[in-house]
């Protein structure tokens, strides 16, 4: 059966808001889901403990994009604590629903930020980075 994304999904996917990167970030975090591979790179930047700018990148599912995007939407302006506790409920819920075979796709962007968050709280831009 083929999978049910509501008009807002398709219209994230198909036109992903705040994609992209930033060059200048205060951090960033990436994340894979192991079960697919599909991965999501955060950027932040951080003035005052405001999330003022994110962009995304997610190299993935038309789920993983959209929710990734919106996220980004739902925490730009807000505090870096703030946007931590936003879960991957909430952005499916933001999304209209995600079927629920495409739930754990919404998981990428909420953790790929959360490690932005903590890599901004330790003070590193990207523990990746060598
Ligand atoms: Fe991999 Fe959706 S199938 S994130």
């Amino acid at each position: 059966m083929a999978i049910q994304f509501t008009a807002k999904t398709l219209d994230y996917a198909k036109n992903p808001r705040n994609q992209g990167e930033i060059e200048q970030a205060t951090a960033v975090g990436e994340v894979s889901n192991p079960d697919c591979g599909d991965s999501t790179k955060m950027y932040l930047v951080v003035e005052d403990n405001i999330i003022k700018d994110i962009k995304f990148e997610t190299f993935g599912c038309a789920a993983a994009v959209a929710s990734s995007s919106i996220l980004t939407e739902m925490v730009k302006g807000k505090t870096v604590d703030e946007a931590y506790q936003v879960t991957e409920g909430a952005v499916a819920d933001e999304l209209g629903g995600l079927p629920e075979k495409k739930m754990h796709c919404s998981m990428v962007g909420v953790e790929a930020l959360r490690k932005a968050i903590t890599n901004y709280r330790n003070g590193v831009v990207d523990d990746d980075e060598d």
